[in-house]
C-alpha cells in the first residue's frame, strides 16, 4: 500500500485504542441459493475471493447480481451457504465484534444524540464509562462530527448522517469494515468530499475495507483491487488491481485507462 495521506496532524488525532489487527478475508467456492415461490434460485456461484490484511477492496456488478448477499455472508448476518468464508483462517458462523457493516441509508435511532448512538456499539464491551466516553469522542474526532455530539440525526445532514454511522462502526476497532453502497444517496459534492475522508480514515484506522459501489470513478479511487461481477448467478468476472499511488488523479491517463478496463468488464 502506498498511501500518503498521513500528515504529523491526522497522527495525533488518530483514536488511541488499538486494533487488534486488519483481518485476512478468505472466500472460498462460495455459492448461494435462495427459495423463491418454492424454487431454487441461484445468486452466486463459486466466488473465490481473498482479501489481504488493510486491503480496500470494491465490488462492482449490476444490480441484482448479489453484492449485498455477500456482504449479509461475511457479517455473518446470513449463513446459509456453500462453501467456506474465514476471518484471519477461522470460519464465520455468526455476526461478530470483528465485524461492522455501514448500509447506503444511516440507520441511527432517531430519539438519541450521535454520542449516543456511536456508544450503543460499545454496549457489549467491557469498557469503563471514562474508557467509553473517550472512545465515542475519538471517533467523533476521527469522521470530522467535532461539536455535534449532542445532535439527533434529524439535525444532520445527510452526509454527517454517514459518518456517524461510519464512526458507530469503527467504535468497536472491527477487523474489517463492510460498506454497502455508503455515499450512494448522497449528492455529487458531498460524495466526493467523502471519498476522501473514506481513504483518509483508512490510512488511520488500517482496518481492511470491502465496499459496494455502482460508481466505477469511485471504485477506482479508492480502492487497491475492484472485483467485477457477472450477473444471473452471481459470478467474479475479473479481479482488477489499481496500482496507483495515493492521492489519485482522476484525470491522469492511467486512472482513465483503469476506469474504462472496469467499464468495459462490466459491459461485455
Ligand atoms: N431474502 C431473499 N430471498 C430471496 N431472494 C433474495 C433475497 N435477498 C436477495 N435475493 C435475490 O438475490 C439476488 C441478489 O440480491 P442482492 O441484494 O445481493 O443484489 P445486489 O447486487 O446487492 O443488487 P443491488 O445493486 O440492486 O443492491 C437478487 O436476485 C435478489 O432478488
Ligand atoms: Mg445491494
Amino acid at each position: 500500500m502506498s498511501l500518503v495521506l498521513e500528515t504529523p496532524e491526522a497522527v495525533s488525532s488518530a483514536p488511541k485504542t488499538a486494533r487488534k489487527h486488519a483481518g485476512a478475508l478468505n472466500l472460498r467456492n462460495v455459492s448461494k441459493t435462495y427459495q423463491v415461490d418454492g424454487k431454487p434460485l441461484k445468486v452466486l456461484q463459486n466466488i473465490n475471493l481473498v482479501v489481504e490484511p488493510g486491503e480496500f477492496v470494491t465490488l462492482v456488478g449490476s444490480s441484482g447480481c448479489g453484492k449485498s448477499t455477500i456482504l449479509r455472508l461475511i457479517v455473518g448476518l446470513d449463513t446459509e451457504c456453500q462453501g467456506e468464508i474465514l476471518l484471519d483462517g477461522a470460519p464465520i458462523t455468526e455476526p461478530g465484534l470483528e465485524r461492522s457493516i455501514v448500509f447506503q441509508e444511516h440507520r441511527l435511532l432517531p430519539w438519541l444524540t450521535v454520542s449516543q448512538n456511536i456508544a450503543l456499539g460499545l454496549d457489549a464491551s467491557r469498557l469503563s464509562p471514562a474508557e467509553r466516553e473517550r472512545t465515542v469522542r475519538e471517533h467523533i474526532e476521527l469522521v470530522g462530527l467535532s461539536g455535534f455530539e449532542k445532535a439527533f440525526p434529524r439535525q444532520l445532514s445527510g452526509g454527517m448522517a454517514q459518518r456517524a454511522a461510519i464512526a458507530r462502526s469503527l467504535v468497536t476497532q472491527p477487523e474489517i469494515l463492510l460498506l454497502d453502497e455508503p455515499l450512494a444517496a448522497l449528492d455529487s459534492l458531498t460524495r466526493l468530499h467523502l471519498q476522501q475522508e473514506l481513504l483518509r480514515i483508512w490510512s488511520r484506522e488500517k482496518v481492511t475495507m470491502v465496499m459496494v459501489t455502482h460508481d466505477v470513478e469511485e471504485a477506482v479511487f479508492l480502492s487497491d483491487k475492484v472485483v467485477v461481477l457477472a450477473p444471473r448467478p452471481g459470478r467474479i468476472r475479473k479481479e482488477i488491481a489499481i496500482d496507483l499511488p495515493h492521492p489519485r488523479n482522476r484525470v491522469d491517463p492511467a486512472f482513465g485507462a483503469l476506469r474504462q478496463a472496469v467499464i468495459e468488464e462490466l459491459t461485455h
